[in-house]
């Protein structure tokens, strides 16, 4: 497989390193992408912040090619899928490409669930990032919020070269349960959106349109059990 890479910075640059061979063009604010360039890959992987999503949107629809998103503090058009339809491609959305955030999800899903029985139960997500992350809260804490599904208070905290560090709290007068997830090196962001894109080029399974990351992995462990 031949990708691209849009967005070479911290964690951009990091997919670049681990595709070796398989690095096709690499693309930032002085080498901006251009269309013929991305319909020579196979697949782009995108680490824009989400300020530079718009930018680049239009283009990545029009090349047709499949593309994985890393990209947070973006509003995504509610006809994006119809749109990646229409062109024939397939796309996922991740706002943590790490592959035991599809642990979190679950145990977050079983805890909300699980609270029910619980007397009074406060929840409260803090997130902390390096000092260069330009949304707050985090897309990943943003996704915990909607996998909770209940009232809950976000933090965010803004603090050297954090890679990122998610913590869920439940707590009632008596007890407190504690869900933490830390991520100790980027590459595990590019190993993700690697694994998503090779998904998206290899699986025939898979039909066209925009996928959440969990909706992808959720798809690959269930065929793989049939
Ligand atoms: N989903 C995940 O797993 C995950 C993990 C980590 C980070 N993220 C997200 O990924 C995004 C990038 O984070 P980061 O920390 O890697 O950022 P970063 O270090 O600031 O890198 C951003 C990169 O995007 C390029 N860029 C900016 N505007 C552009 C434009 N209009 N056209 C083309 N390239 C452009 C920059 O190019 P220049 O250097 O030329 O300015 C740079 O290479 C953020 O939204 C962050 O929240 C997601």
């Amino acid at each position: 497989m031949k990708i691209s890479v849009l967005g070479a910075g911290k964690t951009g640059g990091k997919v670049v390193e681990m595709l070796g061979d398989h690095l096709l063009h690499t693309f930032d604010e002085e080498h901006p992408p251009t269309l013929e360039k991305l319909k020579e890959s196979d697949g782009v992987i995108v680490f824009v912040p989400g300020d530079a999503v718009s930018d680049i949107l239009d283009l990545v629809i029009e090349s047709g090619v499949p593309a994985a998103w890393g990209s947070t503090g973006f509003d995504w058009p509610e006809d994006l899928d119809d749109k990646v339809r229409s062109v024939g491609s397939k796309w996922v959305l991740a706002t943590n490409f790490s592959l035991g955030m599809n642990i979190i999800r679950n145990s977050i899903k079983a805890i909300s669930a699980g609270s029910a029985i619980l007397k009074d139960p406060a929840f409260h997500i803090h997130e902390v990032h390096h000092i260069h992350k330009k949304d707050a809260p985090s897309g990943t804490a943003l996704s915990w919020k909607e996998w909770l599904d209940k009232a809950c208070k976000v933090t965010s905290a803004r603090e050297g070269d954090v890679n990122g560090i998610h913590e869920l709290t439940v707590e009632t007068d008596t007890e407190r349960i504690t869900l933490k997830h830390e991520a100790l090196d980027r590459s595990i962001f590019a190993e993700g959106a690697i694994w998503a894109m090779e998904q998206l080029l290899n699986n025939l399974t898979l039909n066209d349109g925009v996928y959440t990351f969990g909706q992808l992995f959720d798809h690959i462990m269930k065929e793989s059990k049939s």
